[in-house]
């Protein structure tokens, strides 16, 4: 018998599409196993300041398909001090709250492994971010809709580069990970995709520039926002200076990545975590995050799950430099 009884369950840091089926995943996966679940307004901001209310079948009704979070989300301050903690722990124990579901990235985890070993109270991740840069699973809930947003908008963005030969620098998020760049720029047939992890040779670019295909009218350039060149008018500002004769423009993609609709990946990626937190929970687990490797649930330490990717796949970078020719 599991001593889990009354679930919580909260989305925290920046939101991710998707993070609604997945509160809908674990909402329905509660109740199916008979235990009480609350949501928690604002992540853990709400916790500390109250914002719980129970949730039934119905209120997680129609939000599948949507994208932001019913629960809304915040970067709590607050959470970082043990004050906070201790009257975000009081909240939960007067609403006889047990157990916590945290759906965010590597800011909701980090908070969540100092909240158990202070109160001891459990807690399953999700991985609700569209940078993809947890490692423990394949992909974050929202990368996928992420890069099909930037795909749909660079498309647009290639038919009128294409109509008046132009350069376009177009600026993906990323602070720290370059992996929707890595992914996005593959699927657009971009020319040069420029990333964190890698060090950013300004000259190689030019050369690409300069000796690459003559009779291509566009070129589409992606820069990840966190890539230490400095971002898309730093880039496109050097661009100007050495190719005077190009007709460069810039556009920065910015929070649309965010919203939207989530795709069915997303979706299925989204209810499939959300009903194994819930068993986890029930399991007795705590302190992981669930995520999908080669097409199994897995769950991986929140320690180990927020040490940044390093390390990207080399097949998806060769195919950059095969392809871009
Ligand atoms: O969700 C992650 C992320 O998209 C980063 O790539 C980006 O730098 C950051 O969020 C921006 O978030 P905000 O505008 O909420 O500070």
């Amino acid at each position: 018998m599991s001593t889990v009884k009354h679930i919580g369950v909260l989305t925290s840091g920046g939101d991710s599409p998707g993070m609604n089926a997945a509160i809908r995943a674990v909402v329905r996966a509660a109740l199916y196993y008979d235990v009480k679940v609350t949501g928690i307004m604002r992540g853990y901001e709400g916790m500390i300041n109250g914002e719980l209310f129970e949730m039934d079948r119905k209120s997680v009704a129609n939000i599948i398909q949507r994208g932001g979070t019913i629960l809304k989300t915040a970067r709590s301050e607050a959470f970082k001090t043990t004050e906070g903690r201790k009257k975000a722990y009081e909240n939960l124990k007067a609403h006889g709250v047990d157990a916590l579901v945290a759906i965010g990235g590597d800011g909701t985890f980090t908070g969540a492994n100092i909240f158990i070993s202070e109160f001891d109270v459990p807690v399953i991740g999700l991985p609700g971010t569209i940078d993809n840069d947890l490692v423990g699973t394949d992909f974050t809930i929202g990368y996928d809709t992420a890069i099909n947003t930037v795909v749909q908008a660079v498309d647009k963005i290639r038919d009128t580069a294409e109509s008046h030969d132009r350069l376009f620098i177009v600026e993906v998020m990323g602070r720290d990970s370059g992996l929707i760049a890595l992914r996005s720029g593959i699927g657009v047939g971009a020319e040069c995709i420029l990333i964190p992890e890698l060090k950013t040779d300004i000259n190689e670019l030019f050369n690409r520039l300069e000796y690459g295909r003559k009779d291509k009218a566009s070129k589409i350039i992606i820069v990840a926002e966190g890539d230490e060149a400095g971002g898309a008018f730093e880039v496109a500002k050097n661009v100007k200076e050495r190719f005077p004769n190009y007709d460069t423009r810039v556009s920065v993609l910015g929070h649309i990545q965010r919203g939207g609709s989530p795709t069915c990946m997303d979706r299925v990626l989204s209810s499939r975590l959300g009903v194994a937190a819930v068993e986890a929970l029930l399991e007795g687990r705590k302190g992981e995050m669930a995520g999908v490797v080669n097409g199994h649930v897995e769950f991986t330490p929140f320690k180990n799950a927020i040490k940044h990717i390093s390390e990207l796949n080399p097949g998806l970078l060769k195919l950059v430099e095969i392809l871009s020719l």
